[in-house]
């Protein structure tokens, strides 16, 4: 059996219209715009309203992706959402973004893979279709992390924010489209970055809200050691699938954690950092959605053109990495 080519035909995206700057933060917690800023390199995210929750910031993207592609929703037939906060611990926000879009064709499904989740959906997208299972996919990061950390602990909070980005995945002319990728995870025996508590091991309970465990927590440093040999581990596995060298990649889109992490990256894999797209700046961390937040910013700018061949990377909690390299086709 031929395998298709697979590659993505529309993107959109959506952040809140609600600025968090590191000036807010230094009014609720003891911290400094200028410890965030050169640790990070975040000055400022976004924040949902109380009123909005992932999927609807996920259907808000969708509906650009789609308005991109000159499809509607009914021509969707599987929605695969990559997100760590979902709406609601039973029902999958793929379902409720179906119902947001009206996508009744549509066969829906979450999947966790944290900030490398993007990256994750897009490959799975890509085998559905290559195979011939499915035909048009909308693969979608949304992220509402404002609501699922503790704004008392300054370790976590200052680093996220909240966005979605959805791409329409189906198949494109030969020689275009999704080249290669690779897929880690390795065992997070530390607990370097979960949410100790809320799920089947620790259910909510009084004691559970005393300790705030029922927000994300992490050892950040531990967490950065993984990062700066994962992003480009991930990159030149994906590199070698697709049979080129550092040098043949326009632009990477790496998740968008911490610029001394994406320099560090940068110089392992001997790629000029003017190659790699940045907005962490303005967004902070978006985790599922961070990648495909970079990526529909550079093209709504036209710096991505047919042709160029851009390398999406990416690494999270689970521990999760993942990479994948893309030639552009539209
Ligand atoms: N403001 C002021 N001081 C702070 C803040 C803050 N917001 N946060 C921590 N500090 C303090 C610490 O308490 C510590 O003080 P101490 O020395 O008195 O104990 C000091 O700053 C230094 O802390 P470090 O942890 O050593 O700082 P570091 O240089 O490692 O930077 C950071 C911390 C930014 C978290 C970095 O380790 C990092 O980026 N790690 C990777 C995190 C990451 O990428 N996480 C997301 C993964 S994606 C996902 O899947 C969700």
């Amino acid at each position: 059996m031929k395998l298709k080519n697979v590659g993505i035909i529309g993107l959109g995206t959506y952040v809140p219209e609600n600025v968090m700057t590191n000036f807010d933060f230094e009014k609720i917690i003891d911290t400094s715009d200028e410890w965030i800023r050169t640790r990070t390199g975040i000055e400022e995210r976004r924040f949902a309203s109380a009123d909005q929750a992932t999927s609807d910031l996920g259907a808000e993207a969708s509906k650009k992706a789609l308005e991109k592609a000159g499809l509607s929703a009914e021509d969707i037939d599987m929605i695969i959402l990559a997100t760590t906060t979902p709406d609601y611990p039973i029902q999958s926000t793929a379902c409720v973004v179906q119902e947001l879009i009206g996508a009744v064709n549509a066969a829906a499904v979450d999947i966790n893979a944290a900030c490398s989740g993007f990256v994750y959906a897009l490959t799975m997208a890509k085998g559905l279709i290559a195979s011939g299972m499915n035909k048009k996919i909308l693969v979608v990061g949304a992220e509402v992390l404002s609501k699922c950390v503790d704004m008392q602990d300054r370790n976590t909070c200052v680093l996220f924010g909240d966005g979605a980005a959805a791409a329409v995945v189906a198949e494109v002319e030969e020689g275009y489209g999704m080249l290669s990728q690779f897929l880690g995870a390795e065992a997070d025996v530390k607990g370097a970055l979960r949410t100790p508590a809320g799920g089947t091991r620790k259910p909510l309970s009084q004691e559970v809200l005393d300790e705030r465990s029922n927000f994300l927590q992490m050892k950040g440093q531990d967490v950065f050691k993984f990062a700066v040999k994962a992003l480009p581990k991930a990159t030149l596995e994906a590199l070698q699938g697709a049979n080129l060298k550092a040098e043949n990649i326009d632009m990477v889109f790496p998740h968008q954690a911490n610029v001394r992490i994406i320099e560090a990256a940068s110089k392992r894999l001997e790629i000029p950092m003017d190659k790699f797209y940045l907005n962490l700046n303005k967004l902070g961390n978006t985790s599922s959605a961070s990648i495909g937040l970079a990526l529909g910013e550079a093209l709504d700018k036209g710096l991505v053109k047919k042709g160029d061949t851009i390398a999406l990377t990416g690494f999270g909690a689970g521990l999760t990495y993942a990479s994948m390299i893309i030639k552009w086709s539209y």
